[in-house]
């Protein structure tokens, strides 16, 4: 196996780092590497905050579903879907008095637009990830920075076209470190040939199979099975009713 695949193989989500700040070496290659990322029209359609200050990391930890983890990562990044940039731009550029001339109206971003900024910084994100884990440090991803949007818009000083997608926590593998393998579900129920297969009952048993020796007899949820356990755990539970809500107040900025 090559160097890059084996990289790629053994990161794991990392959530306990070495209390080691990370080099500014390290810190420039990992920053490199998300601005090589492929990007839709090469318009780098996103932003990346690092947060530095302990006082925000801790508010974080808080506001991002209450992780405290979060706080003791030697860094954090919060990637942005940005179209605040090429708006901006598009204005400088008097794109006004252009339409006007050729009689057209202005296409405001749009909820098209917010999701190929996603993409992109998503794509950028992945790739500070696998450029981590080449330098022997560890990352997390926190989805939960789609929660408290209004929150973190002020937090975070975020204009109109710029939203908060996703949050990476860093730091060096502690010394010693086992990289834990954890379990995926077999390829033939993620890998589709030319069409979608909807999963028959049996074989979403069968997919399911594996997992559900996770699940716990007399679990606090009251559930009967793992489906229900999980469901109870991520799909119902009162951070994913707050994720709906905070992106139910993104997606109204990108459907004016
Ligand atoms: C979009 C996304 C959001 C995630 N959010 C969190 C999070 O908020 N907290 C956390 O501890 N892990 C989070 N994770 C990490 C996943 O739990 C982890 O990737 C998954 O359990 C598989 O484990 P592995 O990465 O070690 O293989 C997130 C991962 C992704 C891709």
């Amino acid at each position: 196996m090559n160097d890059v695949l084996k990289t790629i193989t053994q990161r794991n989500s990392l959530r306990k780092y070495k209390n080691k700040r990370i080099s500014d070496e390290d810190l420039n290659l990992i920053l490199e590497s998300a601005m090589r990322a492929p990007t839709a029209g090469n318009q780098m359609l996103y932003s990346i905050i690092l947060i530095t200050k302990q006082e925000l990391k801790d508010k974080l930890a808080i506001s991002c579903d209450n992780q405290p983890f979060i706080k003791k990562a030697p860094l954090v990044m919060v990637f942005v879907a940005d179209q605040q940039k090429w708006h901006d731009y598009y204005k400088l550029s008097d794109i006004d008095g252009y339409l006007k001339e050729n009689n057209k109206l202005y296409r405001k971003p749009k909820e098209s637009d917010f999701l190929l900024a996603c993409e992109d910084a998503l794509i950028a994100a992945q790739n500070t990830v696998i450029a981590a884990e080449s330098l022997n440090i560890g990352s997390c991803y926190i989805g939960d920075i789609l929660e408290n949007f209004e929150y973190h818009k002020e937090l975070l000083n975020l204009p109109e076209y710029a939203t908060p997608i996703t949050m990476i926590c860093f730091g060096y593998y502690e010394d010693g470190y086992k990289t834990i393998r954890r379990d995926r579900f077999d390829r033939k129920y993620i890998v589709f040939e030319n069409s979608y297969e909807r999963l028959s009952d049996e074989k979403l048993e069968d997919m399911f199979k594996s997992r559900e020796k996770l699940y716990v007899e007399n679990n606090k949820y009251n559930a009967k099975n793992f489906g229900q356990m999980f469901y109870a755990r991520k799909t119902g539970a009162e951070f994913s009713a707050e994720m709906e809500r905070s992106v139910k107040e993104i997606l109204k900025k990108w459907k004016e």
